[in-house]
Parts: structure tokens; sequence; C-alpha cells
């Protein structure tokens, strides 16, 4: 099949177009490179710099490589500046997805792959969370990750547009042979910031909060391995031929993981200590949050290849020492 994977030269997106390649589907990378690098991309995989509010341009793009589906990584994620300039996020994550999806039925390609997110349903009462637990968000982040599901599930009722939405949870590791991983500027996310900690790449650790109702004090949250969540987007294809199907999948392994058990998980890999010190709970941080994912497994097939934290934390490693910088400039 011929895809459009708009953000494939960002961290999920690119874990996403060599999955395709490897099963033989044809990957065509549209990314502005704002957060993405162009090293991330394959270069023998075509290449567009453009920008969704570009409506030309991108039904350009559709038409000319006769795309079939569309898979939509490219979203602003840092909770935080969500919440101090929501208008950055509603314009990039949504009004930039409502071009794409106006591109999108006008050059008559009617398949979609939505990354959506876990922060969507807020902070839940009851764990482990499936896709029937309300969704109520606490920031503009995971507000507009819910706008698009939404704008989504009248497309397929009017237009015919069959989707998926994904709502992962931790995505976390890197490529096994370690050519493709983790790398954001600025880097806010557990795993690196520990890794890098460890090697003395960045300063000690933080570690937000541990004081939270949890085993040992501090936040659980479920880290899924970008390969897997990369499988599943591709597990769909055959579900999106009924026109009109509307698909919501959680992925997550099930398997809560602390702070400090990711620390103890990354000294045990890298063979270093993490100095770390213990810091005040950050704003908006739920203290526990891990899926069920049954519904993807029992629809879809999909399997978890690593179930296991130590075995995340190794592919990253993996990546974080073959490229300590990270991606050159792009
Ligand atoms: N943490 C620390 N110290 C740090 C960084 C993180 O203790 O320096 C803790 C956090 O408090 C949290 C856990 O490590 O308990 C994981 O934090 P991340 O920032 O790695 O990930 P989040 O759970 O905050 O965010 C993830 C995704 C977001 C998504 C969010 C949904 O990265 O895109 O889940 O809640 F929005």
């Amino acid at each position: 099949m011929n895809v459009l994977v708009v953000g494939g030269a960002g961290y999920i997106g690119s874990h996403c177009v060599r999955q395709l390649l490897a099963a033989g589907h044809r990957p065509v990378v549209l990314d502005n490179l704002v957060f993405g690098h162009r090293a991330a991309a394959p270069p023998d995989v075509s290449f567009y710099p453009a920008n969704l509010g570009n409506e030309k341009e991108v039904g350009k793009i559709l038409r000319k490589e006769r795309i079939e589906l569309v898979m939509h990584f490219a979203a602003y994620a840092y909770v935080g500046e969500s919440v101090t300039d929501p208008l950055k996020y509603y314009f990039n994550n949504v009004a930039a997805t409502l071009h794409l999806l106006r591109c999108m039925l006008g050059a008559g390609v009617k398949k979609f792959v939505f990354s959506s997110t876990c922060a969507t349903y807020g902070t839940p009462e009851k764990m482990p969370i499936t896709e029937d637990t309300p969704q109520a968000p606490i920031n503009p982040y995971g507000q507009t990750k819910l706008d698009v599901e939404n704008a989504l599930k009248a497309l397929a009722r009017a237009n015919g547009l069959s989707f998926a939405a994904f709502r992962y949870f931790n995505a976390a590791g890197a490529a096994e042979d370690g050519a493709i991983g983790e790398h954001h500027d600025p880097e806010t996310h557990l795993i690196p910031l520990a890794i890098d900690a460890a090697t003395g790449a960045r300063p000690p650790l933080q570690v937000f909060g541990h004081d939270y109702p949890t085993p040992d004090g501090t936040c659980l949250r479920d880290y899924v391995h970008v390969d897997d969540l990369s499988r599943a987007h591709i597990a769909v294809f055959d579900r999106l031929s009924a026109p009109g199907a509307a698909l919501f999948y959680n992925l997550g392994t099930g398997r809560p993981t602390s702070v400090l058990e990711v620390i103890r998980a990354v000294e045990q890999v890298t063979g270093k200590k993490v100095p770390y010190t213990l810091a005040p709970r950050r704003a908006g941080d739920p203290p526990a949050l891990f899926a069920d994912s049954t519904k993807a497994q029992k629809d879809l097939g999909w399997t978890i290849r690593y179930p296991d934290i130590t075995a995340i934390v190794a592919s990253a490693w993996r990546w974080h020492a073959a490229h300590p910088q990270g991606y050159a400039r792009s």
C-alpha cells in the first residue's frame, strides 16, 4: 500500500516508516522538520518538507504519489507548553489536521491512522484504562487529540472516512539495531533523561514526586515499545477497507512501572548509577496510567514483543550509546 506518513521524521513516525518497509509497503514521508530529523527517514524514501496548511501542495503529493492511506504522527506533545500556549496546540494539532483531512477527501483518500493519546482520558478513577473509560482530558494537549478523534467520527459518518485512532501510553525505546531512536529538543521524557543522567551528559535526574499513593511513592506509567506501537498501525490496515470504519485502540503493555523502577532498569542496562534527586510533583502528572489493550490484541492480533521495561530501556540505550548527541541538526 502507498502510505503517506505525516511526521515520518519524528520519533514514532520514523519507526513506523521502517516497519512499513519491512512489511512490504511503500511509505512516503511528509515532515516540516520543526521537530523531525531528516536523518530519521531513510534516504531512499520520498521526502516532502511540507506544511499541512499548504493544502495545494499536500493535495499534489497525495495525487502524485497515489497515496491510499495516511498516517498522522505530526503533533506538538509538550503537555506543560499546551497549558501555557494553547493556541499553538489548537492550530498545530487540530487546525493542521483538519487541513490534512480536507486534502485527503479532495484527493479521494479515505483511510486514516491517527496518533492519539492516553492523555485524552485525563485522570481516570479506575485502572487499567479501557477504550470505554470516559475521556476527560486535563490539559489542552489531550483536548486537541480528543477534538480530532471527534472530528474523525463525524467524517466517518458524513464522508465515509475509515480511521483508526491509537491511544498511546508512554512510547519508549528505539529500533532494535539502534539506527534510529528518540531525540526530542527539548527532552522531557523520563528514559532519555535517566540515560543522560547516567552517562553524565545531563545533570542528575529529578524524580518528580515521591509521595504518590503508589507502592514506592513515584508515578506509575505504561511504557510501550515504539516498534510495538508501529506494528499495530500496520495490523489495522485490513479493517480500514470498510467505508466509515471508526476504530479506537489503546496501545500499552498493561504493566505499570514506577519512576524508580525505570531508574533501576537504566542502571542495570548501562552498568552506571543514575544520580537523582527527589523533587516536588510535576503539575498535571496523574499518579498512575496503564492500559488494557485487550481490544487491540483481539481485533488486530497485536502482540507485545517488549513486555519488559529492561528490554525497552536496553533498546533505548543502544541508540543513545551509538548517538550520544542524537541526530545531527537537520
Ligand atoms: N519524570 C520524572 N523526572 C523527569 C521526567 C519525568 O520523574 O525528569 C516522571 C514523570 O513525572 C512521570 C514519568 O516520569 O511520572 C513519565 O514522564 P514522561 O514525561 O516521560 O511521560 P508522561 O507520562 O508525562 O507523558 C506521556 C507522553 C505524553 C502524553 C502523556 C499522557 O510522553 O506525550 O504521557 O499523560 F501526553
